[in-house]
């Protein structure tokens, strides 16, 4: 799995944060290289990031995410006809958003290496509400073709001992953009838990068809 560096903006439009949103404990788990809690926390927020490549400390996750963004701009040219460019406007955009997310990363990693833990769902090194808002971008539901339902449950029900409101994104599998088997199933089930389950519109898409995250608040 690559170790991608999606920026600010990018998580802004995926989750479709606000200001409120922003203003509150934010754990981006699945953290990667991204420069969304450098940037948020320039910026007055609270973010702490988690990530298992966090354990090869910061020259270990700076080589495992140095090929990302060639290697991911390689899987959209590989599968055109799959991605539409209107939010980015142009591969070179995309590619220049990846990069200087990256160095943000890297900048804020150096000097506030206390803002990312190493963790790995199902099983998160965090206090039992220590978050108001969890996200997880890109790694539930675009990876089940690698983990399965059964740990896409105990991921989110993971993700809502520690926050009140975990919201995901995308919702489609990795490259090929279909639809996940299980999901309608797994939103039944989490509903009859008592969590609200919401699928709601975002102004993003980029893999055709993917524009909806998924928001779960604790019942
Ligand atoms: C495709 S990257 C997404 C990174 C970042 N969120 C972004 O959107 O650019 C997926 C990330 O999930 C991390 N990951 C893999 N297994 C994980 C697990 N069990 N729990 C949390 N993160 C995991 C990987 O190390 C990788 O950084």
């Amino acid at each position: 799995m690559l170790v991608t560096s999606r920026s600010f903006a990018e998580y802004e439009a995926f989750f479709a944060l606000t200001p409120a949103d922003l203003s509150g404990r934010v754990l981006d788990c699945s953290a990667g290289a991204s420069g969304f809690a450098a940037v948020a926390n320039a910026r007055g927020g609270r973010v702490t990031a988690v990530d298992p490549a966090y354990a090869a400390g910061v020259a270990g996750v700076l080589m495992e995410s140095a090929p990302a963004t060639a290697r991911g701009a390689a899987v959209v040219r590989d599968h055109e006809d799959r991605f539409v460019w209107h939010w980015y406007g142009s591969r070179e955009r995309r590619e220049e958003l990846r990069r200087d997310a990256r160095a943000a990363f890297e900048r804020d990693l150096r000097a506030h290496p206390g803002r990312y833990l190493a963790g790995a769902l199902p099983r998160l090194p965090l206090a039992d509400g220590s978050a108001d808002l969890a996200l997880c971008s890109h790694l539930l539901f675009t990876w089940s073709d690698v983990f399965d339902e059964a740990w896409h449950e105990a991921a989110l029900t993971e993700l809502l001992r520690v926050a009140r409101q975990v919201r995901v994104f995308p919702l489609v599998v990795q490259a090929t953009g279909d639809a996940v088997g299980f999901l309608p199933q797994l939103l039944d089930r989490l509903q009859a838990r008592g969590h609200r389950v919401d699928v709601v519109p975002v102004p993003y898409e980029f893999q055709r068809g993917a524009d909806h995250m998924l928001a779960v608040t604790r019942g």
